[in-house]
C-alpha cells in the first residue's frame, strides 16, 4: 500500500513554498508555552516536549521541498511547515491540528506542503513506502512505539537522510537510540540539549533474510541475555563459551599462549 502526501495525491509535486525564518521569539515560543499546541484530557495545558535548542537544530536541517514526516504534532510542524517542507504529521489529536493551523494562520506561514494524517502512527503509518529525507520521532512515547514509528519509515529514508528522535532519555525511546547508535548503517550526528539526536542513515541494511537479526550488532553474542537463568547454569553457559572460544582460537592458530609455549 502506498499513503501519498497532499503533492503527490494528483501526481504533481506541488512547488515549495517560500520559506520563513523563525524568530528567537517564536522558537522560544513554540518549545516553551504551555497549551499552545497540547492538552490533556481535562483541557489542561501541557508542555511541547521541544526545547528550544533543539527546534533551531531542527529547523536548521530542513531546506524548501524536503520530503519529511514526524509523529507527533506542535512546535515541530510549524518549522517544518515555515521551512518549506512536504510534510506529513501523524498524530491522533484533531485538536492539535486545528491549533497549529490557528497558529501558522496568526503567523503567515503556510501549510500547503503539510499534510496532517489523523490517526495512531501504528496504523497510519503502515505500508509507507514513499522516500523520505528527514523523519522525526516524537509521537507516542510509550513501549514500543518509537520502534514501531522508526520501522514502519526507517525503510524509506534514503541514504543520506536523517531520523531525529525526541526524548532519548525514556527508556522506551532510548532502547531505539540504544539501538540506532549501534548500528552499522546508522550515524549519529549529534544530540542536542542532551535530549534529540540525530542519526543520520549512511547505507541500507543487508538483504539477509532469514538470518538478518544476526547481522545486527544489536543482537551479537557478546550481547545476549542470560540474567534470567538461574546461576549454575548461566556459569555453564560462561564455561562453554569460554571452551568454544579457546578452540576456535587454536583452529585458527591465534592462541598465542600455545605458541609460545605458555600454559594453559
Ligand atoms: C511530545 S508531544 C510532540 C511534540 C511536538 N514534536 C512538538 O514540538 O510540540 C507528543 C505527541 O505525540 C502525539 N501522539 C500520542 N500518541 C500518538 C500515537 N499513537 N501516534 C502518533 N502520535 C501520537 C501527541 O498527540 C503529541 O502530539
Amino acid at each position: 500500500m502506498s499513503i501519498q502526501s497532499p503533492s503527490a495525491q494528483d501526481g504533481r509535486r506541488m512547488p515549495p513554498t517560500t520559506p520563513v525564518e523563525l524568530s528567537d521569539a517564536l522558537i522560544r515560543e513554540l518549545s516553551s508555552a504551555p497549551g499552545l499546541f497540547h492538552r490533556g484530557s481535562e483541557g489542561e495545558a501541557l508542555s511541547g516536549g521541544i526545547t528550544e535548542v533543539a527546534l533551531r537544530a531542527l529547523e536548521n536541517s530542513v531546506s524548501p521541498g524536503m520530503r519529511t514526516l514526524e509523529t507527533g504534532c506542535g512546535g515541530t510542524t510549524v518549522a517544518f511547515a515555515a521551512r518549506g517542507a512536504v510534510h506529513t504529521v501523524v498524530t491522533p489529536a484533531k485538536s492539535e491540528e486545528d491549533r497549529v493551523r490557528r497558529f501558522c494562520a496568526e503567523q503567515g506561514i503556510s501549510l500547503d506542503t503539510v499534510d496532517f494524517r489523523i490517526g495512531s502512527s501504528d496504523v497510519v503509518l503502515v505500508g509507507w513506502d514513499e522516500p523520505l529525507d528527514a523523519v522525526l520521532i516524537d509521537g507516542a512515547h510509550r513501549f514500543p512505539f518509537p520502534m514501531i514509528d522508526w520501522h514502519y519509515v526507517a525503510g524509506a529514508v534514503r541514504v543520506g537522510g536523517d531520523v531525529w528522535v525526541d526524548d532519548i532519555a525514556i527508556p522506551a525511546v532510548y532502547r531505539l537510540f540504544e539501538f540506532l547508535r549501534g548500528e552499522a548503517e546508522w550515524q549519529l550526528v549529534a544530540i542536542h540539549d542532551d535530549k534529540l539526536a540525530r542519526f543520520k542513515k549512511v547505507a541500507n541494511p543487508p538483504e539477509a533474510y532469514p538470518l538478518d537479526w544476526e547481522l545486527q550488532r544489536y543482537n551479537d553474542r557478546s550481547k545476549w541475555v542470560y540474567s534470567y537463568m538461574p546461576l549454575g547454569r548461566r556459569a555453564q553457559i560462561w564455561r562453554d563459551r569460554a571452551m568454544i572460544g579457546t578452540r576456535l582460537r587454536r583452529l585458527t592458530g591465534k592462541d598465542n599462549r600455545r605458541r609460545s609455549g605458555g600454559s594453559i
